[in-house]
């Protein structure tokens, strides 16, 4: 039995409280749903910047009664010190998944996305701490690799941000570590390597790859690659990312105030990535014959990315148990239950 397998079964023999921050995003409305599954009761804060209540409605659908009233949601804002201590109040696990995504959102309008990731970060950090919870898990980022070409990508050797958003996933390591030093806090950061499933927002100007290209292929509208289609990525299937907070959360003291990569180990080009969403859309139905349309490289982006796990799988027991082919053929229904 692996340690996650165990870990599903202990959970609810000894139910625990929960905060996850940005609840009702992508992240954190699929660890909402495990752990409500798992009948653990959780605390869910978020301010709807780039989450919906429509997120948080459909897991109220796959979840009983008894356990969707083990939840509470507070509407507030991590910028808020006051909202940070209210939702931390009798937490024993913090999963802090709250923050603007996207590169190109952060090279637009860096001070906003300061504002949510940064602030917002140390405040979260701060009333977790007055409010002695057990740990702290946060939503690091890949993007910490920066311009260092080395492939895999091991924890401890890292180049210089490309991006605005790329600081501030640093900046969350940096204050992490010096809380761990100062005031003994325990925190674990995962580095999430290009997540996706169900409920990863396809809309919008700052969509991720894989929900945006899917959502023009079931509209029959065109495709568009960055670059030449040979960046590669380590896409990682929500499920996993999943794991790896359940495991970093409950980690025993060695292996925390540590950074992990959240991945699978493998890399995959747009190019083929584009076949494969396409193959898989087609398997349920849904035929897309275009060519995808070649445009300039976005700037800010790395050329590849592929992550070594072992840190991981040592320190924390963490099994990938989804490779890319086997995520899309699982998220792909639930895109065309969603865009029909
Ligand atoms: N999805 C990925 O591939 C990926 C990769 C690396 C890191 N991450 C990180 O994982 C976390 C979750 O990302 P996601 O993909 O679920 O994105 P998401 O946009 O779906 O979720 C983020 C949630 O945070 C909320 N939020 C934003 N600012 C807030 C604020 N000031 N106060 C309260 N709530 C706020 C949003 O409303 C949203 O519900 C983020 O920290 C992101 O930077 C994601």
């Amino acid at each position: 039995m692996t340690k996650y397998e165990q870990l599903l079964q202990k959970l609810p023999e000894s139910p625990k409280t929960w905060l996850i921050t940005g609840v009702a995003g992508f992240i954190g409305s699929n660890l909402l749903e495990t752990l409500l599954k798992l009948d653990q009761t959780v605390v869910g804060l978020d301010n709807f910047a780039t989450g919906h209540q429509r997120n948080l409605d459909e897991v109220e659908g796959l979840v009983s009664e008894q356990q969707w009233a083990r939840f509470g949601f507070i509407e507030g804002d991590i910028r808020n010190l006051d909202d940070c201590r209210g939702a931390c109040e009798g937490v024993d696990y913090v999963l802090h998944q709250a923050a603007l995504g996207s590169v190109p959102r952060s090279l637009n309008d860096p001070i906003t996305t300061n504002g949510a990731n940064i602030d917002g970060f140390l405040n979260m950090l701060v009333a977790a701490r007055d409010a002695s919870v057990k740990s702290f898990t946060y939503a690091a980022s890949s993007s910490t690799y920066g311009d260092h070409p080395g492939l895999p990508k091991v924890e401890d050797v890292i180049g210089k941000p490309l991006s605005p958003y790329a600081v501030t996933k640093y900046v969350n390591e940096l204050y992490a570590d010096v809380f761990a030093r100062s005031y003994g806090f325990n925190t674990v950061g995962l580095r999430y390597f290009n997540v996706f499933g169900k409920r990863q927002d396809p809309d919008g100007a700052y969509a991720a790859v894989i929900p945006k290209w899917t959502a023009s292929m079931i509209k029959g509208e065109d495709v568009f690659i960055n670059g030449d289609g040979e960046t590669s990525r380590d896409f990682c299937f929500i499920e996993n990312a999943v794991q790896a907070n359940l495991l970093a959360a409950t980690a025993d003291e060695e292996a925390r105030n540590q950074v992990y990569n959240v991945a699978v180990g493998d890399r995959t080009t747009l190019n083929d990535l584009f076949e494969a969403i396409s193959e898989h859309l087609n398997r349920n139905g849904v035929s897309y014959s275009k060519q995808p349309v070649y445009r300039d490289f976005r700037p800010g982006d790395v050329r590849h990315s592929q992550a070594d796990v072992s840190k991981a799988r040592e320190l924390l027991g963490y099994e990938p148990q989804f490779n890319i082919s086997q995520g899309i053929e699982k998220a792909m229904p639930w895109y065309i239950d969603f865009l029909s």
